[in-house]
């Protein structure tokens, strides 16, 4: 039973200053992760590490060799860092850089050699995955986000268990988290669904939200839930409906 689980660049590192990392969530969410390995594709958000660059060289919009190279070097320098503290918990894992893998056109994922990965996962290794920068056959060059990653990975694996955390207790309407959302209530809390706090190049809960109904019209249902509380991602890897559950329509 594959699993996928995104954790959001929002509980890794400060979303408003550069390259800020939180060693200390980064381990934590590590041990979390430990209790529960098997099966798992772990895909992590880019935070301030990708979102601040981007911003900077003005990407998308922008084709920047330099800050498709900046951008790119600073992610994986993320993803170094959750493939070594996941080696301090106990799990082995290695790290999948989406830009070497994948080719999007207009933006979305158009082929992704998934193969090395489907290899990792049968012989026990955890593949890490991240928001990046990416080629793009119609635009010359791309950001995918880990939102969008999880999506299509969801789809790609046939996976049961589909869990995005971040920094807040799922979509919320009035301050509460809902406790679930389908495409048909989208007219109802769209005013409230925005971007992000932090520096977010992607659309922050209303790109994620646009990711997941788009994965629930396909038939698969996702949960939005806070990785920051303790003991959340092994609820979530358990396949409990914490957060906000993004149901597939009746
Ligand atoms: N209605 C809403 N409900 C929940 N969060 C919302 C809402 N509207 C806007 N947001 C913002 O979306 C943020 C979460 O998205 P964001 O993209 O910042 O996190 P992330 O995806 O974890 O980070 P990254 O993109 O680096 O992985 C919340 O911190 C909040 O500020
Ligand atoms: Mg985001």
């Amino acid at each position: 039973m594959t699993k996928v689980l995104k954790i959001g660049g929002s509980i890794l590192t400060d979303k408003n200053r550069g390259n800020a990392a939180r060693f200390e969530e980064i381990s934590r969410v590590a041990q979390e992760i430990a209790s529960r390995p098997e099966d798992l594709v772990l895909v992590h958000g880019a935070g301030s590490f990708g979102h601040i660059p981007a911003k900077m060289y003005g990407l998308p919009l922008t084709f920047s060799p330099e800050g498709l190279r900046v951008t790119h070097e600073s992610v994986a320098r993320l993803s170094d860092l959750v493939v070594g503290a996941l080696s301090r918990a106990g799990v082995d894992s290695l790290p999948v850089h989406p830009l070497s893998c994948l080719l999007l056109s207009n933006g979305r994922i158009d082929s992704f050699d998934l193969k090395p990965l489907r290899v990792m996962l049968k012989d026990g290794l955890m593949p890490v995955l991240h928001g990046d920068v990416a080629m793009d056959a119609t635009r010359k060059a791309g950001i995918v986000s880990g939102d969008q990653l999880v999506s299509f990975l969801a789809r790609a694996l046939q996976a049961e268990v589909v869990a995005v955390g971040c920094d807040v207790d799922g979509v919320l309407l009035a301050g509460e988290p809902l406790a679930e959302i389908t495409r048909s209530d989208l007219p109802k809390v769209e005013d409230a669904v925005g971007g992000s706090t932090g520096v977010d190049v992607t659309g922050g809960m209303r790109g994620k939200l646009q990711e997941l109904l788009d994965l629930a019209d396909m038939g698969t249902d996702s949960v939005i839930f806070n990785a920051a509380r303790e003991g959340n991602i092994v609820r979530a890897l358990r396949g409990e409906s914490i957060g906000t559950r993004v149901r597939r329509p009746n």
